[in-house]
């Protein structure tokens, strides 16, 4: 079935995305097409596109005149749009702009030779229908740009939480879970190619459930599964909702050495009054409660979190609200955002995006400024311990050193040993920065 058209993606987007981007190459590898990295040797082009702010749809735009650009040179090229904005940008991409072949929503992928074969008699294609059950579960994701020791494997596709400024349930449609046996064995195939490290991703995983033959497979009953396929093998997941993360999930972790002392708890704001007016379902209190939780039952866990500064109507009291949380959890890390109004969202809907940008630029400062101290805080504290740190590959900075990650998720930088990557050192820490983790092998 070989044909000799070389596919080029592109990926911009959450992890979820990546993963998609590899059961994109996956369905086409297997049906002729070669994958390659090279963009100017491409006859067809995908671009796997992010919703969730203006700016990261900006830049695909960006992109898109770029590759047009390269139509002068390749008259035969093909531009295909995949993901968040397929839905979205369709008419105007495709059609006021003359910058797209093909666009493909998320649950499509499947569709994507078919689609090709459309193209290729001239005519453009478009399929963005949403699915209530894809969750390509069959498809053995090809790793691109791997290191040979981390993959993610995706368990779940879609949302149902309607936070008001989210995208995600109008791009990525019904929440679904993947068929837990099809989890477990994409984790002991990796297992058996060499990865020591798998990330299980989800827009909520704590929803996870997957009815077998006689049970319901919770997400801690996936994770004691995949945990059990080989101790060597490291699991994380991404992301936990607050209001759903459970004592017995907590518990799950705190039994099992090889399920990472990491949790991702994204909590978008630490007033009340915002909280509610996103739509997230727990308070300022449960959400302490949960990280109250989190140290009784997992001591030394990491917690790490999302926030989003100048959501409508953010008082100073509120983001100060924000700011005291911060230095209550002390986190690890955090990804921090200005809040930027979707369409098809609650809160484009019902509410006014009344902050003004040099408000919300400011506040977006203060909260990135703390978690730096609190970054630094978390990584003075670990000077003169010793962690068990899986090797992932070269230092960028130093061909004589090697990097990894300690369970917490933090990565060290190292002195290279005769183990290599997808093996474990121990390493003593002997200095940081906010980023990083200084060490010896021991
Ligand atoms: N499902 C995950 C998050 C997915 S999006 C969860 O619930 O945690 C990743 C992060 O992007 C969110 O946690 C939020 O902090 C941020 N985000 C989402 N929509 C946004 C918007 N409209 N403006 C700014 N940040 C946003
Ligand atoms: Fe978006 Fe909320 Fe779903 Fe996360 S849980 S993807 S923030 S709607
Ligand atoms: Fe991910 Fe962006 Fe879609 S964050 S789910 S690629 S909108």
């Amino acid at each position: 079935m070989k044909n000799n058209k070389n596919i080029y993606i592109e990926t911009y987007g959450c992890q979820m995305n990546i993963s998609d981007s590899e059961i994109v190459a996956s369905i086409l590898t297997n049906n002729g097409y070669h994958y390659t990295e090279d963009v100017l040797l491409a006859d067809i082009i995908f671009v796997n596109t992010c919703s969730i702010r203006e700016n990261a749809e900006d830049r695909v735009r960006k992109r898109l005149h770029y590759f047009k650009s390269l139509r002068k040179k390749n008259p035969g090229l093909v531009i295909g749009l995949l993901g968040c904005m397929a839905d979205r940008t369709k008419t105007a991409l495709m059609e006021e702009e003359q910058l797209l072949d093909l666009v493909a929503g998320p649950d499509s992928y499947r569709h994507l030779p078919q689609l090709l074969e459309q193209v290729g008699t001239g005519r453009r294609a478009i399929d963005t229908i949403l699915s209530v059950d894809e969750t390509y579960a069959d498809i053995t994701p090809v790793r691109l740009d791997s290191n040979g020791v981390s993959a993610f494997i995706s368990i779940m596709r879609g949302c149902e939480n309607y936070c008001s400024y989210c995208v995600v349930p109008s791009t990525r449609g019904q929440e679904r879970s993947r068929d837990a046996t099809t989890i477990v064995r994409e984790t002991r195939d990796l297992f058996e190619k060499g990865y020591r490290e798998i990330t299980l991703l989800g827009q909520n995983v704590n929803s996870y459930s997957w009815k077998d033959a006689d049970r319901i497979i919770s997400f801690p009953d996936l994770l004691e599964q995949v945990a059990a396929v080989n101790p060597l093998m490291r699991i994380r997941f991404a992301t936990s909702h607050p209001k759903d993360i459970s004592n017995d999930l907590l518990q799950t972790i705190a039994r099992n050495h090889n399920l990472c002392k990491a949790i991702h708890l994204p909590v978008q704001s630490g007033s009340n009054h915002m909280l509610d007016l996103m739509n997230r379902k727990y308070t300022r209190e449960d959400y302490m409660e949960r990280i109250e939780a989190i140290r009784n039952i997992i001591p030394g866990c990491a917690i790490s979190t999302d926030i989003i500064a100048g959501f409508c109507d953010e008082t100073v009291e509120d983001h100060r609200d924000t700011l005291s949380l911060m230095e209550w959890v002390g986190y690890d890390a955090a990804y921090m955002f200005k809040y930027s109004e979707r369409p098809q969202t609650l809160a484009a809907d019902t509410l006014a995006d009344n902050i003004p940008e040099e408000v919300k630029d400011g506040r977006l400062r203060e909260i990135i400024d703390l978690q730096q101290e609190l970054s630094l805080a978390s990584n003075k504290k670990e000077i003169g311990k010793t962690y068990e740190i899986l090797v992932e590959g070269k230092s960028k900075r130093s061909d004589s050193q090697y990097f990894g990650r300690n369970s917490q998720n933090k990565v060290a930088v190292f002195t290279k040993t005769l183990s290599g990557p997808g093996e474990y050192v121990m390493v003593r820490i002997t200095g940081v920065t906010s980023a990083t983790l200084l060490g010896e092998v021991v």
